[in-house]
């Protein structure tokens, strides 16, 4: 049997993997698995948005920041060519491309996602403000085109940002239900931007395997979602806008945009420690819902309406002034919305001396929440929510944010189109 990497030139395909996997299958006396069972999800990669945003939550996340280090804009051009064909591929489940192998040569695909389907394999891609312009130099002649709304993330009360950790001059998220799948497809994508773009900061991320239809919990242990605009649903009394609405770049955009989204990315530390050691009933507070049942403090069902303005007998707030769904809800923030697409971190343990009582110092987990918002406007979607909550919420005792980047996420990508073609080569 050909072994899918043997070095006499045999290419690494599909055909071949699946007969090597028939082989072992037959070996082993197994029956074949019907084609549904080898390729268990695809997302679609075409279409008038990107994959990736109101793509279900794929289980995991492997997400890469990129300095551009071409010189010419053609070879960025060359670049964005060769990810829309790889990406094409990839979310369809196949290698990286479509050469034959060369044993003198790496090989066209590193193989790492070979037998593993597509794992609904989505990639998002976007540009960074350094794209347009970086150190006041116009580097590839699209200053000008700069949208207004790819804004200088203003610098929030208790940012601790590290700089290895925040920008990038293009993005690529990629979700799988796989966590090897969505390295694997990053790894072909900063294979094929060598001497163009060279990653700059990563994170991978995880959500739990939560039974579809729930809602997933954080690392902190509450159910983490509940207020967040489904796709294709419209609004609630808590979230008066619907999903299109609150995400996608309409006419007051550039027309490259139109169908895209702008992705605020914060990686979020959470003193899990600290955390852990709180009473429950001061972890509900400062959430300012019920941890096992997700209902907004004083109510039962986990969708039932906040009603921010109800009281207890003394007259005080149920859910308090300070509390996290109090100040990022909507109605405190002029309307203001975000979609939530967030995955958990899990990047070991590290010293760190925290920046509120009681001070610990010490050797603590380096986990948290990789927050990931979607929004038409970034300047009234997330800065104008977080600016108050930065300097207000009650979990800021907990969270420190030390990754911050902003991207502008181009539309979908139509067939013989590559990503960004609008915006290099306007209509
Ligand atoms: C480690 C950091 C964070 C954790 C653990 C966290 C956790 C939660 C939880 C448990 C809820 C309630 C359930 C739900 O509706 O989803 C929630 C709601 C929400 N969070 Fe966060 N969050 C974090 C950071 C942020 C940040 C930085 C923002 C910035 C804008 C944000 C915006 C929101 C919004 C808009 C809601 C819905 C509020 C509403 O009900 O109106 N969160 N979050």
């Amino acid at each position: 049997m050909a072994c899918p990497f043997d070095p006499a030139g045999v290419r690494p395909s599909r055909r071949l993997l699946l007969a090597a996997a028939g082989g072992l299958l037959a070996a082993a006396g197994a029956k074949r698995p019907a084609a549904a069972d080898v390729q268990p999800g695809v997302e679609p990669f075409h279409g008038a948005h990107q994959a990736g945003i109101a793509t279900p939550q794929q289980t995991h996340l492997y997400f890469a920041a990129f300095d551009l280090v071409a010189k010419k804009r053609e070879d960025v051009v060359a670049m964005l060519r060769a990810w829309t064909a790889a990406a094409a591929r990839l979310a369809a489940g196949q290698t990286a491309s479509a050469s034959e192998a060369d044993p003198g040569q790496p090989a066209p695909d590193g193989g790492a996602a070979l037998g593993l389907a597509a794992q609904r394999l989505t990639l998002t891609f976007g540009f960074g403000a350094g794209l347009f312009t970086k150190d006041g130099r116009d580097r590839y002649g699209l200053a000008a085109l700069r949208p207004e709304a790819l804004v200088d993330l203003p610098k929030f009360n208790g940012d601790q940002l590290d700089p290895q950790r925040c920008g990038g001059d293009l993005c690529v998220q990629a979700c799988a239900d796989d966590p090897q799948v969505a390295f694997h497809a990053v790894r072909e994508l900063a294979r094929l931007a060598a001497n163009v773009a060279q990653i700059r900061w990563v994170q991978s991320g995880f959500q739990p395997n939560t039974p579809r239809g729930e809602t997933p919990r954080n690392l902190m242990g509450f159910k983490d979602g509940t207020n967040n605009p489904a796709p294709d649903a419209a609004g609630t009394p808590d979230m008066p806008l619907g999903f299109a609405d609150v995400v996608w770049v309409g006419a007051e955009g550039p027309a490259w945009m139109q169908g895209g989204s702008y992705l605020v990315a914060r990686r979020i530390r959470i003193s899990l420690e600290h955390w852990d050691r709180t009473e429950l009933d001061f972890q509900e507070e400062v959430i300012g819902r019920h941890k096992y049942s997700g209902a907004p403090i004083g109510k039962q069902g986990e969708f039932d309406t906040l009603e921010l303005d109800r009281t207890d007998k003394d007259g005080n707030p149920v859910i308090s002034e300070t509390a996290h769904v109090r100040l990022a809800a909507p109605a405190m923030n002029g309307g203001a919305q975000i979609v939530r697409r967030a995955y958990s971190y899990n990047d070991g343990a590290s010293f760190v001396a925290e920046r509120w009582p009681p001070w610990r110092q010490g050797i603590m987990y380096d986990a948290g929440l990789f927050f990931l918002a979607w929004q038409r406007d970034p300047r009234s979607g997330f800065i104008r929510i977080f600016e108050n909550m930065a300097k207000m919420d009650a979990l800021n005792q907990y969270t420190t944010h030390n990754g911050s980047a902003l991207f502008a996420c181009p539309g979908g990508v139509g067939p013989g189109e590559y990503i960004g073609s609008k915006l290099f080569e306007p209509a």
